[in-house]
């Protein structure tokens, strides 16, 4: 049985372990996850094929007017829909996750964004997970997390998802990427990534999935049963 409905918040910057956590996470629980990376990533993927620079605010909000994103549940995935059609493998491609971080700096983006993260969140069982949640878009979230990790641990990560993915990766690289995405997500105007007084803080970098998901679900019992 789902323990209570409650708001999960999960934060943190990049490779952190959010969406892995979140998503074991909520199947435990019985609650949806929904990855707001995700979300923005489409949009991004929209600026892109519309061949408009990620910086010009004006075409963006423009585009944003006849933009539809959606997450499908589908046989235990998650599908992200850009206006009906399957983006989910292209949004990971490595263009999307270069100007990612310059489209959701804009006012229009996020206020698009957030409506639709309240709107599927409004009746709680969720474990909701990205930069702002536990801050600006459900600030009285029952339970908060932010999670962080040592940037050579990140930089592993992702260079071994990569790797499953068959790329050669150059963890140099990847760790310069990660640090100038942390930098423009932390130090933006709207909606900075910073974590919520409030929050409890999981660093990850020397703890198994594992135990990131347990740290995560019992405490989220513990509040359910307290509730109850
Ligand atoms: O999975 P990864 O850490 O690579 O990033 P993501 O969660 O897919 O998020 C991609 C980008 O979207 C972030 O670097 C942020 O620029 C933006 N984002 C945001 O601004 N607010 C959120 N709530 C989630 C993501
Ligand atoms: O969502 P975020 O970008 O914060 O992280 P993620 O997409 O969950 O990526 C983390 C990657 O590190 C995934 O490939 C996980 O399998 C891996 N990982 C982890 O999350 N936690 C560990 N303790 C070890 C590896």
């Amino acid at each position: 049985m789902s323990p209570g409905k409650l708001v999960v918040a999960i934060d943190g910057p990049a490779a952190s372990g959010k969406s892995t956590t979140a998503r074991l996470a909520a199947e435990k629980l019985g609650y949806i996850h929904v990855d707001t990376g995700a979300m923005y990533r489409a949009v991004t993927l929209k600026v892109l094929r519309a061949g408009i620079p990620p910086d010009d605010r004006k075409a963006i909000g423009g585009l944003l007017r006849e933009t539809h994103v959606a997450l499908r549940r589908e046989g235990g995935v998650t599908r992200v829909l850009l206006d009906g059609h399957d983006v989910t493998e292209e949004i990971r491609s490595r263009e999307v996750t270069r100007s990612v971080s310059i489209v959701s700096r804009h006012r229009a983006v996020r206020e698009a964004m957030v409506r639709e993260q309240r709107r599927m969140g409004a009746e709680g069982g969720i474990v909701l997970e990205g930069r702002d949640i536990g801050t600006v878009v459900f600030p009285d979230a029952d339970v908060k997390f932010f999670m962080i990790a040592g940037i050579e641990s990140r930089a592993r990560r992702r260079a071994q998802e990569l790797r499953t993915k068959g790329a050669e990766p150059d963890l140099d690289g990847l760790m310069k990427e990660i640090r100038e995405r942390d930098s423009l997500d932390s130090t933006r105007k709207e909606s900075p990534l910073r974590k919520a007084d409030d929050a409890i803080e999981i660093d990850t970098s020397d703890m198994t999935i594992e135990e990131q998901v347990r740290t995560v679900v019992d405490r989220v019992r513990r509040i359910a049963e307290g509730r109850a």
